[in-house]
Protein backbone atom coordinates (compact mmCIF):
# COMPACT_ATOMS: atom_id res chain seq x y z
CA UNK A 1 0.00 0.00 0.00
CA UNK A 2 1.44 3.19 -1.40
CA UNK A 3 0.10 6.40 0.65
CA UNK A 4 -0.35 5.97 4.10
CA UNK A 5 -4.11 7.51 5.26
CA UNK A 6 -5.77 8.00 7.92
CA UNK A 7 -8.62 5.82 8.77
CA UNK A 8 -11.06 6.28 11.49
CA UNK A 9 -13.60 3.79 12.85
CA UNK A 10 -16.39 5.69 15.11
CA UNK A 11 -19.41 3.45 16.98
CA UNK A 12 -21.20 2.42 19.84
CA UNK A 13 -19.30 0.33 22.71
CA UNK A 14 -19.59 -3.33 21.53
CA UNK A 15 -19.86 -2.82 18.33
CA UNK A 16 -16.64 -4.13 17.20
CA UNK A 17 -14.31 -1.42 16.49
CA UNK A 18 -11.36 -2.33 19.34
CA UNK A 19 -11.07 -5.49 17.62
CA UNK A 20 -11.72 -4.89 14.29
CA UNK A 21 -9.59 -1.68 14.18
CA UNK A 22 -6.35 -3.46 16.05
CA UNK A 23 -6.57 -6.48 13.18
CA UNK A 24 -6.88 -4.26 10.38
CA UNK A 25 -4.21 -1.96 11.84
CA UNK A 26 -1.61 -4.69 12.57
CA UNK A 27 -2.41 -6.34 9.01
CA UNK A 28 -1.87 -3.14 6.78
CA UNK A 29 0.94 -1.96 9.78
CA UNK A 30 -0.49 1.09 10.60
CA UNK A 31 -0.72 2.20 13.96
CA UNK A 32 -3.85 1.99 16.25
CA UNK A 33 -4.78 4.63 18.19
CA UNK A 34 -7.79 3.69 20.85
CA UNK A 35 -9.17 6.95 21.40
CA UNK A 36 -11.41 6.05 24.30
CA UNK A 37 -8.73 4.68 26.60
CA UNK A 38 -7.89 8.62 27.05
CA UNK A 39 -11.46 9.22 28.55
CA UNK A 40 -10.86 6.47 30.46
CA UNK A 41 -7.91 7.53 31.87
CA UNK A 42 -9.55 10.68 32.72
CA UNK A 43 -12.07 9.55 34.12
CA UNK A 44 -9.50 6.58 36.61
CA UNK A 45 -7.77 10.28 37.37
CA UNK A 46 -10.78 12.07 38.53
CA UNK A 47 -11.85 9.07 40.71
CA UNK A 48 -8.76 9.41 42.02
CA UNK A 49 -8.17 12.73 42.78
CA UNK A 50 -11.90 12.96 43.85
CA UNK A 51 -12.58 15.87 41.37
CA UNK A 52 -16.47 15.77 40.71
CA UNK A 53 -18.17 15.43 37.48
CA UNK A 54 -18.96 19.10 37.78
CA UNK A 55 -15.77 20.32 38.14
CA UNK A 56 -14.75 21.67 34.26
CA UNK A 57 -11.92 23.31 35.06
CA UNK A 58 -10.04 20.56 37.06
CA UNK A 59 -11.12 17.87 34.70
CA UNK A 60 -9.42 19.48 32.25
CA UNK A 61 -6.41 19.89 34.29
CA UNK A 62 -6.48 16.26 34.56
CA UNK A 63 -5.68 15.53 30.84
CA UNK A 64 -2.18 16.88 31.10
CA UNK A 65 0.30 14.25 31.54
CA UNK A 66 -1.96 11.45 29.49
CA UNK A 67 0.25 9.93 26.51
CA UNK A 68 -0.98 8.43 23.24
CA UNK A 69 -1.24 4.97 23.87
CA UNK A 70 0.94 2.77 22.62
CA UNK A 71 0.63 -1.34 22.78
CA UNK A 72 3.24 -3.21 24.65
CA UNK A 73 3.54 -6.47 25.11
CA UNK A 74 0.24 -7.16 23.20
CA UNK A 75 -1.68 -4.55 25.55
CA UNK A 76 -2.28 -0.93 24.97
CA UNK A 77 -0.88 1.00 27.14
CA UNK A 78 -1.97 4.59 28.27
CA UNK A 79 0.69 6.56 30.85
CA UNK A 80 -0.06 9.15 33.66
CA UNK A 81 2.42 11.18 34.66
CA UNK A 82 4.44 7.96 33.32
CA UNK A 83 3.03 5.67 35.46
CA UNK A 84 0.69 2.74 33.57
CA UNK A 85 -2.68 2.50 34.47
CA UNK A 86 -3.83 0.44 31.57
CA UNK A 87 -4.44 -2.37 33.91
CA UNK A 88 -7.22 -0.89 35.60
CA UNK A 89 -9.09 1.30 32.73
CA UNK A 90 -11.19 -1.65 31.16
CA UNK A 91 -13.63 -2.04 34.13
CA UNK A 92 -17.52 -0.73 33.12
CA UNK A 93 -17.61 1.79 36.27
CA UNK A 94 -14.80 3.51 34.84
CA UNK A 95 -16.35 3.08 31.22
CA UNK A 96 -19.56 4.81 32.31
CA UNK A 97 -17.63 7.95 34.31
CA UNK A 98 -15.26 8.22 30.96
CA UNK A 99 -18.70 8.09 28.92
CA UNK A 100 -20.30 11.10 31.68
CA UNK A 101 -17.12 13.18 31.46
CA UNK A 102 -16.30 12.83 27.97
CA UNK A 103 -19.29 15.29 27.45
CA UNK A 104 -17.51 18.16 29.37
CA UNK A 105 -15.79 20.57 26.87
CA UNK A 106 -13.16 21.35 28.63
CA UNK A 107 -11.81 17.72 28.64
CA UNK A 108 -12.63 16.97 25.14
CA UNK A 109 -10.92 19.96 24.20
CA UNK A 110 -7.75 19.24 25.90
CA UNK A 111 -7.52 15.71 24.49
CA UNK A 112 -8.30 16.96 21.12
CA UNK A 113 -4.77 18.21 20.07
CA UNK A 114 -3.26 15.04 21.40
CA UNK A 115 -5.31 12.83 19.37
CA UNK A 116 -4.69 15.17 16.02
CA UNK A 117 -0.44 14.84 17.16
CA UNK A 118 -1.31 11.00 16.60
CA UNK A 119 -2.51 11.37 13.16
CA UNK A 120 -0.35 13.89 11.77
CA UNK A 121 1.93 11.52 9.54
CA UNK A 122 -0.79 9.37 8.47
CA UNK A 123 -0.88 5.39 8.80
CA UNK A 124 -2.80 5.26 11.52
CA UNK A 125 -6.11 3.14 12.40
CA UNK A 126 -8.21 5.65 14.97
CA UNK A 127 -11.35 4.48 16.86
CA UNK A 128 -13.83 6.29 18.92
CA UNK A 129 -16.82 8.48 18.69
CA UNK A 130 -16.13 11.35 17.34
CA UNK A 131 -13.04 10.44 14.95
CA UNK A 132 -14.72 10.87 11.71
CA UNK A 133 -16.66 13.91 12.92
CA UNK A 134 -13.83 16.18 14.72
CA UNK A 135 -10.90 14.83 15.34
CA UNK A 136 -10.20 13.53 11.68
CA UNK A 137 -12.60 15.16 9.63
CA UNK A 138 -10.12 14.91 6.23
CA UNK A 139 -9.33 11.58 6.70
CA UNK A 140 -8.86 9.24 4.05
CA UNK A 141 -11.45 6.40 5.07
CA UNK A 142 -13.82 6.51 7.59
CA UNK A 143 -16.16 3.86 8.90
CA UNK A 144 -18.81 3.89 11.02
CA UNK A 145 -19.72 0.13 12.93
CA UNK A 146 -22.89 -0.32 14.67
CA UNK A 147 -24.75 -3.90 16.35
CA UNK A 148 -27.98 -5.02 17.81
CA UNK A 149 -27.86 -3.47 21.62
CA UNK A 150 -28.54 -7.35 22.32
CA UNK A 151 -25.60 -8.56 20.04
CA UNK A 152 -23.44 -5.68 22.04
CA UNK A 153 -25.01 -6.68 25.53
CA UNK A 154 -23.93 -10.39 24.72
CA UNK A 155 -20.45 -9.67 23.64
CA UNK A 156 -19.23 -7.62 26.41
CA UNK A 157 -21.10 -9.58 29.13
CA UNK A 158 -18.70 -13.00 26.99
CA UNK A 159 -15.62 -10.19 27.35
CA UNK A 160 -16.02 -9.54 31.24
CA UNK A 161 -16.49 -13.16 31.59
CA UNK A 162 -13.30 -14.18 29.94
CA UNK A 163 -11.44 -11.70 31.94
CA UNK A 164 -12.41 -13.30 35.29
CA UNK A 165 -15.17 -10.57 36.12
CA UNK A 166 -18.68 -10.95 37.69
CA UNK A 167 -20.90 -9.78 35.10
CA UNK A 168 -24.96 -10.18 34.82
CA UNK A 169 -26.11 -9.77 31.21
CA UNK A 170 -29.04 -7.55 31.95
CA UNK A 171 -27.05 -5.12 33.91
CA UNK A 172 -24.13 -4.69 31.01
CA UNK A 173 -27.39 -4.27 28.21
CA UNK A 174 -28.76 -1.22 30.64
CA UNK A 175 -24.80 0.09 30.96
CA UNK A 176 -24.67 0.16 27.51
CA UNK A 177 -28.11 1.43 26.86
CA UNK A 178 -27.32 4.50 29.48
CA UNK A 179 -24.10 5.21 27.50
CA UNK A 180 -25.37 5.02 23.81
CA UNK A 181 -28.12 8.02 25.35
CA UNK A 182 -24.93 9.76 27.21
CA UNK A 183 -22.52 9.51 23.76
CA UNK A 184 -25.34 10.17 21.30
CA UNK A 185 -27.29 12.94 22.78
CA UNK A 186 -24.46 15.20 24.18
CA UNK A 187 -23.53 18.74 22.28
CA UNK A 188 -19.84 18.07 21.62
CA UNK A 189 -19.25 15.85 19.22
CA UNK A 190 -21.82 13.42 19.88
CA UNK A 191 -21.62 9.65 18.69
CA UNK A 192 -22.92 9.52 15.26
CA UNK A 193 -22.00 8.28 11.26
CA UNK A 194 -20.17 11.26 9.34
CA UNK A 195 -21.86 12.08 6.09
CA UNK A 196 -19.03 10.21 4.05
CA UNK A 197 -18.62 7.17 6.22
CA UNK A 198 -19.25 3.77 5.76
CA UNK A 199 -21.53 1.96 7.79
CA UNK A 200 -20.85 -1.80 8.43
CA UNK A 201 -23.88 -3.59 10.50
CA UNK A 202 -21.64 -6.38 12.59
CA UNK A 203 -24.58 -8.10 13.75
CA UNK A 204 -24.15 -11.75 13.46
CA UNK A 205 -20.87 -11.13 11.07
CA UNK A 206 -17.82 -12.64 12.75
CA UNK A 207 -14.76 -10.43 13.18
CA UNK A 208 -12.80 -11.68 10.25
CA UNK A 209 -15.76 -10.98 7.94
CA UNK A 210 -15.74 -7.14 8.54
CA UNK A 211 -11.69 -7.11 9.01
CA UNK A 212 -11.32 -8.38 5.05
CA UNK A 213 -14.41 -6.12 4.11
CA UNK A 214 -12.63 -2.82 5.74
CA UNK A 215 -9.28 -4.10 4.28
CA UNK A 216 -10.66 -4.02 0.68
CA UNK A 217 -12.42 -0.46 0.90
CA UNK A 218 -8.88 0.96 2.79
CA UNK A 219 -7.27 -0.80 0.00
CA UNK A 220 -9.09 0.76 -2.73
CA UNK A 221 -8.49 4.44 -1.59
CA UNK A 222 -5.12 3.81 -1.19
CA UNK A 223 -4.86 3.27 -4.92
CA UNK A 224 -6.97 6.28 -5.34
CA UNK A 225 -9.96 4.76 -5.68
CA UNK A 226 -13.17 6.40 -4.34
CA UNK A 227 -14.51 2.69 -3.14
CA UNK A 228 -17.75 1.31 -2.56
CA UNK A 229 -19.79 3.22 -0.80
CA UNK A 230 -22.41 1.33 1.85
O1 LIG B 1 -14.48 3.18 23.58
P1 LIG B 1 -14.58 3.18 25.08
O2 LIG B 1 -15.71 2.33 25.57
O3 LIG B 1 -13.28 2.82 25.71
O4 LIG B 1 -14.89 4.71 25.48
C1 LIG B 1 -15.25 5.10 26.78
C2 LIG B 1 -16.04 6.39 26.73
O5 LIG B 1 -15.20 7.45 26.30
C3 LIG B 1 -17.21 6.40 25.77
O6 LIG B 1 -18.41 5.92 26.35
C4 LIG B 1 -17.32 7.84 25.35
C5 LIG B 1 -15.92 8.37 25.49
N1 LIG B 1 -15.24 8.56 24.22
C6 LIG B 1 -15.52 9.72 23.54
O7 LIG B 1 -16.36 10.51 23.96
N2 LIG B 1 -14.86 9.99 22.39
C7 LIG B 1 -13.97 9.13 21.88
N3 LIG B 1 -13.33 9.43 20.75
C8 LIG B 1 -13.68 7.92 22.56
C9 LIG B 1 -14.36 7.66 23.74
Amino acid sequence: MERRLVITVDGPAGSGKSTVSRILAKRISYMYLDTGLLYRAVAWRAMHNGVFITDDEALGRLCDGITIPQETDGEMRVLVEGADISGDLRTEEVGMLASSLSAVPAVREALLPLQKSAGRQGGIVAEGRDMGTVVFPDADVKFFLDADVDERARRRYLQLIENGKNADRGEVKRGLEVRDHQDTTREIAPLKPADDSVIIDTTGTDIEGVVVKMAGIVEERARGGSGPVC
